[in-house]
């Protein structure tokens, strides 16, 4: 596909990662279809949108006398690529299929082992076959369209619009001041790709023709290097006007009071133990930069965040002040302040807005 306007189909196109390639896609000039139930969003303007349901046998049949340049999909059950496949693959010069680093068997170590695929024909819609799903849809894909696919292997997307916030507890955490809990040690590596980014990298790849099958990630950060970045990014927005006070809790002591790693309520999000996994934020950023990735900086990807996401997060990953204070007066052998009782419960963010723009 050249740099030309072209015909763009994005199955999905309703939420996040899907909707920034349409979005992206229509604001490059690209003629954008975007084919979904109509359940997660609204299409972006712009696009035309085609009513499917994936979900049933003949739901892509809108989709049969279509012809599109390139075709970019999300799907995370096997059973769902095929159909797609059936009607457009053969018409499709390229075809863009978003993975995840789930597929890899194992998280202990650096490996490119996979996981066992599910059957082609999986209905499963369980996390736990996740990974194994991707698998054989990854390799239905590539059956297919052989070299005319690129599939990437995402690790945690975030920025705008994120559904999971898990990049968010930590700047939202920081505007509200006060002793903060971080997970030690600074140096724990920790990875990202921002959705716009990714978004924008997966269009100059469809525009190039790259095809192939990587990872597509940041290079690691430590966890302070991490905190540092958010905190500098709300500082320089006017978000905040100190930096953040963290006290940096060892692992032993976060397992102990079983603080739940990763993502979910009560988890500090990000964090993952070690050695369990070492390989799980350490994937090489450097294949997808080498394929012409170029990563935000992250005090970039936290401002768009924080414009989009910060007066209405959707905090699926964090803990509360109250659990917070908590760990806090336990790990430092003093009582909680009763105070925090004041904080039980949800968390009632103000979210502080950056000063007016003067100019
Ligand atoms: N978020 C992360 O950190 C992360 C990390 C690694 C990999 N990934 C991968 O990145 C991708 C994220 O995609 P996304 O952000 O666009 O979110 P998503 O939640 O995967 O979006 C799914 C899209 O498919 C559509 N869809 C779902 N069921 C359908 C059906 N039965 N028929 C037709 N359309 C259907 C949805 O629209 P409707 O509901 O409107 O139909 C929606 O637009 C996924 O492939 C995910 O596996 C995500």
């Amino acid at each position: 596909m050249s740099t030309q306007a072209k015909r763009i189909l994005v199955l999905g196109g309703t939420v996040y990662l899907s909707r920034t390639i349409a979005r992206l896609a229509a604001e490059r000039g690209h003629r954008v279809t975007v084919a979904a139930r109509g359940s997660s969003g609204e299409p972006p303007a712009g696009t035309e949108f085609i009513a499917i349901d994936r979900s049933f046998e003949g739901g892509v049949e809108p989709l049969r006398d279509k012809e599109f340049d390139a075709v970019f999909d999300v799907a995370r059950i096997p059973a769902h690529i095929g159909p797609v496949l059936d009607v457009l693959a053969d018409k499709a010069p390229y075809w863009s299929f978003i993975s995840t680093i789930s597929v890899y068997a194992n998280f202990e170590k650096l490996s490119d082992e996979l996981l066992e695929p599910t059957a082609p024909d999986s209905t499963d819609p369980a996390v736990e076959a996740y990974g194994a799903s991707k698998v054989a849809c990854e390799n239905l894909v590539r059956e297919r369209l052989g070299d005319r696919a690129l599939v990437t292997r995402p690790g945690l997307i975030v920025g705008a619009g994120d559904p999971n916030d898990r990049l968010g507890y930590w700047p939202l955490r920081m505007a509200e001041g006060g002793e903060i809990l971080a997970p030690a040690p600074r140096e724990r590596p920790v990875q990202w790709i921002d959705v716009e980014d990714y978004a924008n990298w997966l269009l100059d790849a469809a525009e190039s023709g790259a095809t192939g099958t990587m990872d597509a990630i940041g290079e690691p950060v430590g966890f302070g290097d991490f905190l540092d970045g958010i905190a500098d990014s709300l500082i320089a927005q006017g978000v905040i006007t100190e930096r953040p006070n963290l006290t940096w809790v060892p692992q032993e002591f976060l397992l102990e009071q079983e603080v739940a790693p990763w993502a979910g309520p009560g988890s500090l999000g990000f964090w993952v133990p070690t050695p369990d996994y070492d390989g799980f934020q350490t994937r090489p950023g450097a294949q997808a930069v080498a394929a012409g990735f170029r990563p935000s900086p992250l005090q970039v990807t936290v401002e768009r965040w924080w414009k989009a996401n910060a007066e209405a997060p959707q905090l699926k990953a964090g803990m509360t002040r109250k659990r917070e204070g908590e760990l806090l007066a336990a790990f430092h052998g003093t009582e909680p302040d009763p105070d925090l009782d004041r904080l039980d419960g949800e968390r009632t963010f103000t979210v502080p807005k950056p000063p007016a723009d003067e100019n």
